[in-house]
């Protein structure tokens, strides 16, 4: 009984390392599990220590990224807010290499989009059942799928992985590769960064806050 249950929660190829009896009364009761494990390697749970040490990386090293730690990477999208908690949007997670070579061809020829572990955040503005005019409902879309994966960018930073986030895509053609109606808003590549780095400049907060009276 609760191996059907199992194969109809887990898409093929998409296992979760922890193993949890299923009780359907619990609410996020998979999400709460991923969310708790601690992977055996040093994790940051300041947050603010994980927003100022983040820097994209596009070179990453050979070594595999633990089962744990893309299911809290995966995990960590699930908890971004989303309009009317809706969640309108989808993570395609691309194992096959092949489509990864093909994503570098969809992602003007971007080499380290064959990363480790690459997730395509797509939006699904057909999931937000809200009364607005549908143009609304894609900005919605936009937004859950882009709040996603910022969520998910951060998590790997905490986790110790490093990630570059892939806006510069060809809609059609990800799309293609990966086999949806769905349009993707980012790629999301991540690995362990072949060389950790300092955070990039950013302009003084005083220029970037306005003040309105
Ligand atoms: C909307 C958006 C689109 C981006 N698109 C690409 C991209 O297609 N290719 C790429 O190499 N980096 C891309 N980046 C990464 C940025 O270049 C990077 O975040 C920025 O230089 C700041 O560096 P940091 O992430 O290390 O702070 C994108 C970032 C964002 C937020």
């Amino acid at each position: 009984m609760n191996s059907d249950k199992t194969e109809k929660i887990y898409p093929a190829g998409y296992e979760p390392a922890v193993s949890i009896k299923e009780e359907p009364h619990i609410r996020n009761q998979l999400l709460n599990e991923i969310l708790k494990t601690v992977p055996g390697e040093y994790v940051d749970t300041d947050l603010f220590a994980v927003m100022a040490k983040r820097r994209s990386t596009r070179k990453f090293s050979e070594k595999i990224v633990e089962t744990e730690k893309i299911d809290k990477v995966i995990a960590a999208a699930d908890t971004a807010p989303t309009a009317g908690n809706f969640q309108g949007f989808e993570i395609y997670y691309v194992k096959s290499p092949e489509k990864k070579q093909q994503l570098i061809e969809a992602c003007n020829r971007q080499p380290y989009v064959n990363a480790p572990v690459v997730l395509v955040f797509c939006k699904n503005p057909s999931r937000v059942k809200l009364d607005f005019p549908q143009d609304i409902l894609k900005k919605f879309a936009i937004q859950d799928a882009t709040l996603a994966a910022a969520y998910s960018q951060l998590a790997a930073q905490a986790l110790g992985l490093s990630s570059i986030w892939i806006g510069m895509l060809d809609e059609e053609k990800v799309m293609k590769v990966i086999g949806t109606e769905h349009i993707p808003s980012s790629i999301l590549c991540i690995g362990y960064p072949e060389q950790k780095k300092f955070p990039k400049p950013r302009r003084n907060l005083k220029e970037l806050v306005h003040v309105v009276y």
